[in-house]
């Protein structure tokens, strides 16, 4: 079983509840999500492989690390997960950007894909699955499905909130994916919101309605 790790550094939940506020605007709203999308992403890549390297400093040769292989891709679950993607890219400027387009149905709240496009080939890289909300799972359960069509398999899934019902949802379909949540939240309403959550999350990022 993979592992799931909830965010408890200060600075990810003082800009969680910076971003849950309603009076919170779309600018500072988006900046706050890229800014916990680069300090998630520092704990999310803590694992990548890594290898020495021979390089000359002023004083000297000496062997230092670096990112091994393939590095990294990150792929968005559109819209919403693209406000995410600019703080990872940051951390790995080198890394290269796929993109799942779903929405979540507003009836059924089941996922309805309109677009696939992951860097090719995908097997050696790791790919860090990008969505601020784990509602029902429904959308993340998809988009991880369709990567590992395409051949992918060293997948993590990183989130900003979570409801325990799509945490629980993600774990049983994908058990092979690490999870990473900042908050994790009470629960969903009837309306497949996540309570007390921050609302629409692409609505929000990108000032729709
Ligand atoms: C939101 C959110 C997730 C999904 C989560 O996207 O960004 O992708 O809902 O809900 P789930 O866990 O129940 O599937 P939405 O469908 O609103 O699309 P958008 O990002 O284009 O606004
Ligand atoms: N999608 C959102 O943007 N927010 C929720 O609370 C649930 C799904």
């Amino acid at each position: 079983m993979a592992q799931v790790i909830i965010n408890s550094h200060p600075l990810v939940q003082h800009k969680i509840t910076m971003l849950r506020s309603k009076d919170t605007g779309t600018n500072e709203f988006r900046s706050l999500v890229g800014e916990i999308g680069m300090l998630m992403g520092y704990e999310a890549l803590a694992d990548l492989p890594t290898e020495e390297v021979e390089i000359e400093t002023p004083i000297e040769k000496c062997m230092s690390t670096v990112i091994a292989g393939r590095k990294l891709a990150i792929v968005p679950i559109l819209r919403a997960g693209l406000g995410m993607v600019d703080g990872l890219l940051k951390l790995v400027p080198t890394a290269k950007v796929g993109h799942i387009g779903l929405y979540r149905d507003p009836e059924t709240h089941e996922p309805v894909e309109y677009y696939c496009k992951l860097p090719d080939p995908i097997e050696e890289r790791v790919i860090v699955v990008t969505d601020p909300m784990l509602a029902t799972g429904g959308s993340a359960v998809d988009a991880i499905s369709q990567i590992k069509k395409h051949g992918g398999r060293k997948i993590k899934f990183m989130c900003i909130i979570a409801a325990p019902e799509g945490l629980r949802k993600l774990q049983e379909n994908h058990p092979d994916v690490d999870i990473y949540v900042g908050h994790l939240d009470r629960q969903l309403n009837d309306h497949a919101y996540i309570m007390p959550g921050l609302g629409d999350a692409g609505d929000r990022i990108f000032g729709t309605k």
